[in-house]
């Protein structure tokens, strides 16, 4: 008989619970034996309001089909209290998946203090409160398992998004350096950027478009990453949806190696100007440690070619 991942005796916490893909993300671990803390803070999808119907919701949901769920109403921002609704009712954490987040689309010309300060609060400050609240616990039990979300207008940028695109490529940054940490308690920690019919999405995309990006379909990969059988994927992003799913890394070009002294003027450089952007020689670094390798390179290197003619059509003006 084919075998189900699941997640008996385990706490999994979604954060923004109440709706898209983090009911999804409940009403899946919950049906696969998870004790489930169904967070939300049941505002708009910008920021506003507050309220406790949409974590009840998912709740009952849960416990009408026989899985175990409590409601948390509190904002990301108090992931300390998120984690304590955890622990007072199920007694411990194994899995955190940072979800909750919310819009102040606009353009940057337009774009006000309380636009970009929210965002970042909501996902870059409850990202770390939460997943702060839970180290402690993961480190002890030596497991632990986080998801933090991403997306594609923070790896790619989006028109209109920049403060939500600062917030979401934090997410990488942040989890890269959490996978580093968490390494040796088996803490793992990931990144999806997902693509989802959600509030989110329903005024961008078109119904037949949002018909093919069902938020379930993104659950799947999900629970592969934080099922104790994932013993090795960490510090990883993802990008799923509609079926599609791969991972992304950093690419780093060939580059060009000069000499670090009085010689590395900008002509130098634009010398060597294809190098810097030549990725048919490239590597996929995942730290910094090879930059001294070419830092000792450079140092047993002879004067570089400054040259006087520099011959160079783009937009780097040459002093
Ligand atoms: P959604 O709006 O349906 O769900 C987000 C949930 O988070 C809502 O139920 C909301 O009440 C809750 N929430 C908002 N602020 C909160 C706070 N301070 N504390 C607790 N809960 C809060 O949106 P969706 O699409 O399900 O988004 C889930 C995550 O996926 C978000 O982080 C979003 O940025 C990300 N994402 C979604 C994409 C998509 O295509 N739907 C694309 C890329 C990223």
């Amino acid at each position: 008989m084919a075998q189900e991942l699941r997640y008996d005796n385990q706490t999994v916490v979604v954060t923004g619970a109440g709706g898209g893909l983090g009911k999804q993300y409940a009403l899946f671990f919950a049906s696969r034996g998870a004790n489930v803390v169904v967070n939300d803070l049941g505002g708009s999808f910008k920021g506003e309001g507050a309220g406790t119907k949409a974590a009840d919701v998912v709740v009952d949901e849960i416990k009408a089909a026989g899985g175990k769920a409590v409601a948390d109403y509190n904002s990301v921002e108090q992931g300390d209290k998120i984690i304590e609704t955890a622990i007072k009712n199920f007694g411990r954490i194994d899995v955190l998946l940072n979800n909750a987040g919310i819009l102040r689309d606009v353009s940057f010309k337009n774009m006000k203090d309380q636009d970009w300060d929210l965002i970042q609060t909501v996902h870059v400050k409850g990202a770390y409160k939460c997943a702060r609240a839970a180290w402690p616990h993961f480190r002890k039990q030596k497991y632990g398992r986080i998801i933090n979300t991403a997306s594609a207008a923070g790896l790619f940028g989006s028109f209109g998004q920049c403060n939500y695109s600062a917030a979401k490529l934090a997410q990488v940054g942040f989890t890269e350096t959490l996978a580093k940490e968490g390494r040796k308690y088996n803490i793992l920690c990931n990144v999806v950027a997902p693509i989802a019919a959600s509030r989110m999405t329903a005024t961008v995309m078109p119904p037949e478009v949002l018909e093919v990006l069902k938020p379930e379909w993104v659950i799947p990969l999900v629970a592969v990453l934080v099922h104790s059988s994932n013993a090795n994927t960490t510090g990883t992003i993802f990008e799923c949806g509609g079926g599609h799913m791969a991972q992304l890394r950093w690419e780093r070009a060939k580059g060009a190696l000069l000499k670090a002294n009085e010689s590395l003027t900008p002509g130098a450089i634009l010398k060597k100007w294809s190098d810097v952007n030549d990725f048919s020689e490239c590597e996929h670094p995942d730290g910094v440690a090879d930059m001294m390798t070419k830092l000792e390179e450079s140092m047993k290197m002879g004067d570089n070619d400054k040259g006087e003619e520099i011959r160079f059509d783009g937009k780097v003006a040459v002093i």
